[in-house]
């Protein structure tokens, strides 16, 4: 059986590529919300209706584990997902703790990118509040980028006035690392990196959430001799036209190359 992997657009992409690297014999289906995306900017329980009908879709197919492969969507219901199906469901959340962890003793900041909606969440206050014991998280709603990442928007010289508008009022010399809290994120991670010092550090969940992939599946004995092929689905509707293939693949190979680039990758711990 194959792993379902969604999310509202191609942000989901980033953790499932993550995920064929630790599980490279699985085979996968990912299902975009085309139709519904930017998640981050509508309300709670717009946002909610979208993801039951999508994860129902999945599971119609036949699947042995979803990957809510969104922070806005996990927020919002992954609990509530959970107690409706018998397989396992697994989410993705900002990575504070690790973030948290690595600015110890370094007198720096965190700063968590995310969507307008994961950041409202009580789930992202929550966290934050039994992490944050010396007060240095702060965060930073960064739509836009969504916008891009869904256009295949991904030039340096668009992408970078964007990003000096919205952090330009912050002093960006105090943070110790990055948090991408939006699946959306990480195809910006070099534009990112330009406005920040040097020595400051990006993580993302989607390494802890592939991780936890395969722990589970591992547990369950439900590990696969497939080929890691993917069917593609955008809201309720089999992708087969080439040129989305295509981009689709070509998004894999850019973030072949960000992976490459990457110079330090940290692993969350939890
Ligand atoms: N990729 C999603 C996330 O991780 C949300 C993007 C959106 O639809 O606003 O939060």
């Amino acid at each position: 059986m194959r792993i379902g992997f969604f999310d509202s657009g191609i942000g989901g992409m980033t953790v499932l590529h993550q995920a064929m690297r630790y599980l490279p014999n699985e085979d996968y289906i990912f299902y975009a919300d085309t139709l519904h995306v930017p998640y981050g900017e509508k309300t709670k329980e717009e946002v909610r209706e979208y993801i039951f009908d999508a994860v129902d879709f999945i599971a119609e197919q036949g699947v042995k584990a979803i990957v809510i492969a969104c922070n806005t969507a996990t927020s919002i219901a992954v609990e509530d997902l959970r107690k409706k199906y018998d397989f396992p469901i697994l989410g993705i959340e900002p990575a504070v703790k690790p973030a948290i962890q690595n600015c110890e003793g370094k007198q720096k900041k965190v700063l968590v990118l995310a969507t307008n909606l994961t950041l409202k969440e009580e789930k992202f206050h929550t966290l934050v509040k039994s992490l944050d014991h010396h007060d240095i998280v702060e965060s930073l709603p960064l739509p836009g980028l969504v916008e891009l990442a869904e256009k295949f928007e991904f030039r340096e010289e668009i992408v970078v006035p964007y990003l000096r508008e919205k952090l330009g009022s912050l002093d960006l010399e105090q943070y110790g690392t990055i948090v991408l809290g939006c699946t959306h994120f990480p195809y910006f991670e070099n534009s990112i990196k330009k406005l920040f010092p040097e020595e400051v550090d990006i993580i993302s969940g989607s390494m802890g959430t592939a991780k936890n992939l395969r722990r589970i599946l591992k547990a369950r004995n439900q590990m696969n001799d497939g080929t890691g092929d993917i069917v593609y689905f955008k809201s309720g509707f089999k992708v087969e036209d080439k040129e989305t293939l295509s981009n689709y693949k070509k998004l894999m190979v850019r973030l072949d190359e960000l992976a490459r680039d990457k110079v330090k990758i940290i692993t969350p711990q939890s």
